[in-house]
């Protein structure tokens, strides 16, 4: 089984920051800090709205980070104009409605995919590791294929939200994704609504490569300071995934 990374969502250090409307906090600080801490890479939502990150947080994450940086976008000409203006390391397109809290749900790849293809097609040729955030189901992990991105990443919210037999079932059904993904030669990342209590069972599905985790690392960072809960998380990851040999690594 390969290393698990971890990709530090910086977003909600921008949300609190927005708040007031200053420079503080700076969520450029906190991807320093987290690339410290063992992060692997650093994950950046930039929404059509800006209602968190900000053009130029990643103008200022493209030139100051030395871990990649994972751009979440819509699939839109204005994010590709701007993923193909800063060539981030990777680039995970998510579907976006203006009024929802946070990403509600996976990208449509199979309904959407004659939308989607030119713009998958011009971040691959341009370099950029493109994964298609969607829902664990066939049906999109096909389309995810078909159209070209080498990478797709699991939506984890339903399993994080659901209890007992319905979370078990969920779980279930990321496995089955993540090993059939897999098979078809995706690699496989997963995220959202990931915490300290629900993120063991999907760190040990062999076939996950990478998680990605914000908003609960930056509540946790308000009592623990950030260094620590990813440090936490980190621990809880590597505890959950055997080494060769049996014994955690
Ligand atoms: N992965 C994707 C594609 C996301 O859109 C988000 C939320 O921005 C995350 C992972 C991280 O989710 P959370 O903030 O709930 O950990």
């Amino acid at each position: 089984m390969g290393k698990l990374r971890l990709g530090v969502n910086i977003d909600h250090v921008a949300t609190i920051r927005n708040a007031r409307g200053g420079a503080f906090p700076d969520p450029m600080r906190a991807a320093l800090l987290a690339a410290s801490a063992g992060a692997d890479g650093i994950t950046a939502h930039l929404r059509e709205d800006r209602r968190h990150i900000s053009d130029n947080d990643i103008e200022r994450l493209r030139m100051e980070l030395s871990i990649p940086l994972n751009l979440e976008m819509a699939a839109t000409d204005e994010m590709a104009a701007i993923a193909l203006k800063h060539i981030p390391h990777a680039c995970c397109i998510v579907p976006e409605k203006r009024e929802e809290r946070t990403t509600e749900g996976g990208i449509d790849a199979a309904g959407q995919h004659d939308r989607l293809a030119p713009i998958v097609r011009k971040l691959v040729d341009a370099g950029i590791r493109v994964s298609m955030f969607i829902e664990p189901d066939k049906r999109h992990l096909d389309a995810s294929r078909s159209l070209g991105a080498p990478v797709v990443e699991l939506h984890t919210g339903a399993y994080s939200e659901a209890k007992n037999a319905e979370q078990k079932r969920l779980l279930e059904k990321i496995r089955n994704a993540a090993a059939y993904g897999a098979s078809i030669g995706l690699e496989i990342h997963a995220g959202h609504g990931l915490t300290y209590e629900n993120v063991k069972p999907i760190a040990a599905i062999p076939q996950i490569r990478e998680l990605n985790i914000g908003h609960y690392l930056i509540g946790e960072a308000i009592f623990v300071g950030l260094a620590d809960s990813i440090h936490r998380m980190r621990d809880l990851m590597d505890e959950a995934r055997p080494s060769r040999s049996g014994a955690p690594c």
